[in-house]
């Protein structure tokens, strides 16, 4: 098992290895919202509707952004080749739709199963040989939002999550300022995505990503992001995360692309970036992803009833 260090958790993927046989109590109450599952939300359950409706409709203009020929300024900043465009569309059309993940990768096709864990039993997993509680693993990096199990449809939205703010404000004023010296942003990204409806949209992401190209990459500093290789962007949650609120705050500033040299015209590498960027607490990450997960047996999905996505939002 991997722990980041409190310093490196915003920057490393903060992955937990080696996690199997993840077991969901039969006995929490499932909803159905839209395509997808809640369980266990209970009082939440409003919360979470409301989060998934506002993202489809965010994610609306970033599809059709998407789909234009030419990529806008937040796309090329985050993604860089236009050639990945179509496969970032695809992974935001299928989260508007909570299309299944193929059962091709050994997994059941199943829409993605959000479980609000607020105890002990609910959601546990054999790690190392050892049976794990979700509801321990919440808190052992300080406080984690969100929690996926690659290769299962099951995210962990852990106690933390309802504490954070829901939605930003839909404002250019929440936008990034760039340093035009630095040739990046001002600030590390933290103001922008940390919120519930980010740490959900990161968590479906990966659901996407990693059902399609079995991969995936958490790198979590906004300038960390912009220095990644288009291949490598396609991969990381935070990737996506950014460029949506970009797109959806109507941001319009981003450091220009990288075609200087370093040290060049009184520019430096997006490279040389100052220890601030990975120094965030543990608390601060976003969520953490838990791999190798087999399912013992299908998880139960007994509709007791259903949310109207229509009325709840
Ligand atoms: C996942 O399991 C496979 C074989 O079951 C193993 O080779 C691989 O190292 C595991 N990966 C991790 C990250 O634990
Ligand atoms: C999106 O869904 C379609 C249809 O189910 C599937 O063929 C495709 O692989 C999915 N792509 C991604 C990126 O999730
Ligand atoms: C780095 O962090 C320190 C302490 O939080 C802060 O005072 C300083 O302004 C930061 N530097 C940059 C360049 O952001
Ligand atoms: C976690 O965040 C809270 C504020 O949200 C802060 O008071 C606390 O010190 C943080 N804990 C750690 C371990 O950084």
């Amino acid at each position: 098992m991997q722990i980041c260090s409190l310093r490196l958790c915003w920057a490393l993927s903060t992955l937990l290895t080696i996690a199997q046989a993840i077991q969901v109590a039969p006995y929490l109450d499932t909803v159905q919202i839209g395509p997808y599952y809640a369980r266990n939300c209970q009082s939440n359950n409003n919360i979470i509707a409301t989060l998934l409706n506002t993202l489809r409709d965010v994610l609306q203009p970033v599809i059709t952004d998407l789909g234009s020929s030419t990529s806008s300024d937040a796309y090329t900043t985050f993604f860089k080749d236009i050639a990945n465009a179509l496969y970032v569309r695809e992974v935001f059309s299928n989260i508007t739709k909570g299309v299944p993940a193929p059962p091709e990768l050994g997994t059941p096709s199943w829409a993605p199963i959000l479980i609000c864990v607020d105890g002990r039993d609910q959601v546990t997993f054999s790690e190392d040989g050892r049976q794990v509680d979700a509801y321990t693993r919440c808190r052992i990096l300080g406080e984690v939002p969100a929690m996926i199990f690659l290769k299962s449809p099951f995210i962990v939205i852990c106690p933390v999550f309802f504490t954070h703010p829901g939605i930003p404000i839909q404002s250019t004023a929440s936008c990034l300022t760039v340093d035009p010296h630095l040739n990046r942003f001002v600030q590390n990204g933290k103001s922008l995505i940390m919120y519930q409806l980010w740490y959900i949209l990161h968590e479906l992401v990966h659901y996407y990503v990693y059902a399609t190209k079995e991969s995936h990459l958490d790198i979590y500093g906004v300038n960390a992001c912009l220095v990644l290789r288009s291949a490598s962007a396609v991969l990381n949650a935070q990737s996506y995360v950014y460029y949506v609120a970009n797109v959806w705050l109507g941001c319009t500033s981003f450091p220009p692309p990288r075609t200087r040299r370093p040290g060049r015209g009184g520019s430096v590498e997006l490279l040389e970036m100052d220890s601030n960027m990975t120094a965030l607490n543990a608390n601060e990450s976003i969520a953490l992803v838990v791999q190798n997960v087999s399912i013992r047996a299908a998880p139960p999905v007994q509709t007791s009833r259903e949310l109207d996505p229509d009325l709840t939002s």
